[in-house]
């Protein structure tokens, strides 16, 4: 595992995005797996600038989405497919046939998960692999539990998630309940993970998830079996390493 810590979050995000672009330059048809939430959005801010400065096309890039949210309409200002378009597929040539976010409003949704399986079998394998971390340690949405799935499922929240995240909806009670996600199985299967986490109040769980037990209890912490695992912390996420 390898461990960088940075005091300033555009060095972060710069080295966050040197490390994706560094693997659509050199990959001939490379996997991305992507990420949504408050962390990475600066991360694609510098993408999107590297992009416009021609260093970089994604003509050739497929891109998998960890996760929605189950019956938000697509075009919702907080779904993940619309957060996916504002931050980086509405400014970069990524064609849209290569892009995969889970439909979290399949009528039927364990068809939906096996096929956003099959999609990404069919890719070969992520190369890249992104990720934040959620407050109680979850990955994507693979929330803490007894056991973990391997595959895409379906996941009720956890209460901490809808407070988490209901900030960036006019109140907890619009939090939707549920999402699919990608399994911790599929996530381990990539070749290289980037972890990235930022804020104080992520220092006590990223400590768990990387120095704390191999639990399911903080599904991070499986993270520490992968070969190829690189984090990225700013200087008050890592203040309890
Ligand atoms: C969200 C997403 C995760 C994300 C995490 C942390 O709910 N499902 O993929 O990594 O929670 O989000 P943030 O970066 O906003 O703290």
């Amino acid at each position: 595992m390898n461990i960088i810590t940075f005091d300033s979050d555009e060095k972060l995000n710069e080295a966050a995005a040197n490390i994706i672009v560094g693997q659509v330059q050199t990959i001939p048809r490379a996997v991305l797996g992507l990420a949504t939430g408050g962390t990475p959005v600066g991360i694609y801010k510098q993408i999107v600038r590297d992009y416009e400065r021609g260093m970089v096309s994604f003509r050739n890039v497929t891109t998998f989405n960890l996760d929605e949210y189950v019956n938000i309409p697509v075009d919702h200002p907080e779904s993940y497919h619309s957060y996916m378009k504002s931050h980086l597929f509405d400014h970069i040539d990524l064609p849209e046939s290569q892009r995969f976010i889970p439909n979290g409003n399949a009528s039927n949704l364990d068809d939906e998960c096996r096929r956003y399986d099959e999609a990404i079998e069919l890719s070969g394998q992520i190369d890249l692999q992104l990720l934040g971390l959620g407050h109680n340690g979850h990955i994507g949405f693979n929330e803490p539990s007894h056991a973990l799935i391997k595959g895409t499922h379906t996941v009720d929240l956890a209460e901490q998630t809808l407070e988490a995240n209901a900030r960036f909806f006019a109140s907890i009670d619009e939090v939707p309940k549920q999402a699919l996600t990608m399994g911790v199985g599929t996530i381990l299967k990539a070749k290289k993970i980037l972890l990235v986490v930022k804020g104080a109040d992520k220092a006590d769980i990223i400590k768990q998830a990387l120095q704390g037990p191999i639990t399911t209890d903080v599904p991070a912490s499986l993270l520490q079996t992968h070969p190829n695992l690189i984090v990225l912390l700013d200087t008050a996420a890592a203040g309890k390493l």
